[in-house]
């Protein structure tokens, strides 16, 4: 049976650094190290103050204490930790490709690419590869050509373990899965070892009952699958908080009566400004060039409209904010509570905050922006990614600021897009007689208790009531 000794992960990122922090901390006896190519993310997870690693999780500093320099390691140097792996788990970026064939739909795989390259030029003896990142249904396919045709007679297995943990939970998910998934070549006896050894490391902690085997295909479509179902479902209770504001149903209200069918499960069916993460966007878009590739165009429009609802509940709420203030916010200071896509996490990618930012910016108004772990770089780096506004304007018009309450001070309006626990405990009695009135409040999270907002004196907004 193989046993594993050594392991290599490429990229440090939110799914490599804690994923292997959680197999180093239960696997004393593996040395796992973790490389990248960007060496300020490497210097930060080695920063001598475990608080300042680069990514924000409840619990993961603790790990990182626990494990760095025993058997957990970050480092720059690729080939010396590609050759002294026993098994390398593939974990860079595989975001939506911005150029060329498939541009604003296909996963770019230009890093994987890279990866399996680097791989393939540096390994003198047998290896098993670990496609830990998200990657459309038979990339594994490319990965094996790459891999077998160096001709140094060097054998890899490659297997699909996708990752299902939900960033802001991460060390929890990690530590208590629901499942396990690993795909692999399951016809050939060396398939079944590589796949018994990768078993093995989860089954120190993870019964071996949620430890699922299957073949890579099914592996790999499995994770671009759960993303969408889980998404589907936040894009459906937010088509109906748009219904329930209509009509006078709280969507609060709707969630629990449905969610209580054991059938449709109450969990994800929390209405919001709108979904936002690096992967829900990126896997759908994914799946439907996928499905488009193969002439699926019913498959692909289905999938496509869960994408559409999204930017629809997020222009529509910024549009609300506009129209509620008297159909222009020009020279209107909007304070904007929470940039990061969902609490407990400094990630911001794909955040509904960027995107109703970017609308009320073009509407001229005038932004504070405080979240309780997004440094100010960043804010300004996600408005200027999308290109709709000048560097220049963007610093101009928007601030970001140390706390909620200088945010709101003298604020028009007050925009809730992160559910971060400190906004529920804010003084709001102080933050409504600092704010100019009529003094707005739209929640866009069902974060905050509407009938004590509006005893305040609050005119107050949520989605779906
Ligand atoms: P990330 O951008 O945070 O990290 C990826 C890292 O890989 C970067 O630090 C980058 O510098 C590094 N990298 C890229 N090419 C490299 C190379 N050739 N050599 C060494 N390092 C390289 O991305 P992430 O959020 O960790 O996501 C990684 C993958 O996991 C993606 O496919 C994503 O879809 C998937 N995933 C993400 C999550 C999540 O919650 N973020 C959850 C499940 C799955
Ligand atoms: C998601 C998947 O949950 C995870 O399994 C996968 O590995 C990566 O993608 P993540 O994007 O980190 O995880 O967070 P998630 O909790 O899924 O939230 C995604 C977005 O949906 C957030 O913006 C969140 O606020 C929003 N959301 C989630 C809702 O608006 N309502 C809900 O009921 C649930």
């Amino acid at each position: 049976m193989t046993q594993i000794k050594n392991i290599c992960c490429i990229g440090a990122g939110y799914v490599g650094g804690p994923t292997m922090a959680v197999i180093a901390q239960k696997c004393p006896d593996v040395n796992v190290t973790v490389v990248d190519i960007n060496e300020k993310r490497i210097a930060a997870w080695n920063d001598p103050n475990v608080e300042n690693i680069p990514i924000y999780e409840p619990g993961l500093s603790e790990i990182v204490k626990e494990a760095r320099d025993r058997n957990l390691f970050f480092s720059t140097d690729v080939n010396a930790a590609i050759d002294k792996a026993d098994m390398i788990f593939i974990s860079v970026n595989t975001p939506t490709k911005t150029y060329g064939i498939g541009k604003g739909m296909a996963a770019d795989l230009k890093w994987i690419e890279l990866c399996a390259r680097q791989i393939a030029e540096v390994a003198k003896n047998d290896k098993i590869i670990v496609e830990k990142s998200t990657l459309p249904v038979r990339t594994a396919a490319a990965l094996k050509d790459i891999l077998d045709n160096t001709g140094n007679g060097v054998k890899y297995q490659i297997l699909s373990n996708p990752e299902f943990l939900a960033e802001g939970t991460a060390v929890e998910d990690l530590q208590n899965p629901d499942r396990v998934l690993i795909g692999g070549d399951i016809d050939s006896p060396e398939g079944k070892e590589a796949m018994d050894a990768l078993v093995n490391i989860y089954a120190t902690w993870v019964p071996k009952e949620n430890i699922l085997t299957t073949n890579v295909w099914s592996s790999e479509l499995s994770k671009l699958t759960a993303n969408a179902f889980l998404a589907q479902r936040v894009s459906s209770i937010n088509a109906m908080s748009e219904l329930c504001e209509k009509t006078g149903a709280d969507v609060n209200e709707v969630a629990k009566a449905v969610g209580m069918d054991s059938r449709v499960g109450s969990k994800f069916l929390k209405a919001s400004v709108g979904f936002g993460g690096s992967c829900f966007q990126k896997d759908i878009l994914n799946l439907v060039y996928i499905a488009k590739s193969f002439g699926l165009h019913e498959v692909a429009d289905y999938w496509e409209q869960v994408i559409l609802m999204n930017d629809h509940q997020k222009r529509r709420f910024a549009a609300k904010i506009v129209k509620t203030l008297y159909n222009t916010v020009s020279g209107k200071k909007i304070a904007i509570l929470g940039w990061a896509f969902k609490k407990d996490t400094n990630d911001t990618r794909e955040s509904a905050a960027i995107y109703v930012t970017d609308y009320l910016l073009s509407e001229q108004a005038e932004v504070v922006v405080y979240d309780p772990k997004v440094k100010p770089e960043q804010v300004y780096a996600d408005l200027e990614y999308l290109c709709t506004h000048s560097s220049e304007e963007i610093r101009e018009r928007v601030t970001v600021v140390q706390n909620a309450d200088e945010a709101c001070k003298e604020a028009h309006a007050i925009a809730v897009l992160t559910e971060w626990d400190e906004f529920k405990e804010l003084n709001w009695k102080a933050v409504y007689e600092n704010m100019l009135k009529p003094a707005f409040l739209f929640d866009g999270r069902r974060l905050l208790d509407k009938k004590t907002k509006e005893e305040l004196g609050f005119e107050f907004f949520s989605i779906g009531n």
